[in-house]
């Protein structure tokens, strides 16, 4: 069977970043190195973060000493200043795509601009964005919320960096009805709708499509969403070992692609699996006898 991956796949920029930097961290500092929460969503990796010695904290009150890594989702101004004032040394590996949102929401907002985030208001990325403007600003996630209706004076409206285009244009065309005037940043990241659209691409043109990637990862399950919705079966793993061969049968071409936390080495391993099938059945039989006896 041929296995192939899409065009985009994998992590992003911004994770890949995340991740060297926190490996170096680890390497040149001398001290304990904490993570702001998960820098990843993925468990395979940050089992891996864990052995190196990366604990993770959810406050960076949680640590005394040593050096706290933020994470690429960024965080809001009032974390750096707690992490400081506790003398910490902060490792930032904020996305410069989000770092750029920051700079934004914090400019939009002393110009006098009531800042709109359109995007999850739950999710830690937009938390950090308000937090630049004070905590002024809005999160509306979408053209139906009832909350646009106030939004009549200067508004200057920026997008969480994994919003679908759609959306952020239709919540700005919304706004554009009742403001007085608005400034509109498109801070919308690539990486995502160029995996989105090659996994896409691909599930079109293969008999059966595996998307690999943390179950717990909201873009991970986003691709695998995407390839359902073409009419194609798809199977979410997290690693080589959650593949069936029962699911390739008859198959002649199989698609691969991975979330933007799914490191290179589970894809590989993923693939390596897939074109080898006599080692998916061995491994299937030995599941078979262990149930057996
Ligand atoms: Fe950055 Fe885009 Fe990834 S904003 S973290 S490169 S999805």
């Amino acid at each position: 069977m041929e296995v192939r991956i899409a065009g985009k796949a994998g992590f992003c920029f911004g994770v890949n970043r995340a991740i060297e930097m926190a490996r170096a961290t680890v390497f040149e500092r001398a001290g304990p190195v904490y993570s702001l929460g998960p820098l990843i969503h993925n468990p395979q990796v940050q089992a891996r973060l864990a052995e190196m010695g990366i604990k993770e904290i959810s406050d960076p009150v949680e640590a005394d000493t040593g050096t706290l890594i933020i994470r690429s989702h960024g965080v809001e101004p009032a974390v750096l200043q707690t992490a400081r004032a506790r003398g910490l040394n902060i490792v930032d590996a904020t996305c410069p795509f989000v770092h750029r949102a920051h700079v934004l929401a914090r400019d939009l907002t002393a110009k006098g601009y009531q800042v709109v985030v359109v995007g999850d208001k739950n999710h830690p990325e937009v938390r950090g964005i308000i937090g630049w403007t004070g905590e002024q600003g809005l999160v509306i996630e979408n053209a139906d919320e009832s909350s646009l209706l106030s939004l009549t004076g200067k508004i200057g409206i920026i997008a969480q960096t994994t919003q679908s285009l759609d959306n952020f244009k239709s919540t700005v065309e919304a706004i554009s009805k009742t403001a007085a005037e608005i400034k509109v940043f498109n801070t919308i990241c690539s990486a995502t709708a160029e995996r989105q659209q090659a996994a896409l691409e691909l599930a079109r043109q293969v008999d059966v499509m595996v998307v690999a990637g943390g179950i717990n990862s909201a873009n991970t399950r986003k691709l695998v969403d995407i390839c359902r919705k073409s009419g194609k079966t798809t199977y979410h793993v997290e690693t080589a070992a959650d593949l069936k061969q029962s699911w390739f049968r008859g198959a002649k071409v199989a698609g691969l692609t991975a979330g933007a936390s799914t490191p290179d080495w589970i894809i590989e391993e993923v693939k390596r699996r897939m074109s080898d099938n006599e080692e998916m059945v061995s491994a299937e039989e030995g599941m078979k006898d262990a149930v057996e006896v």
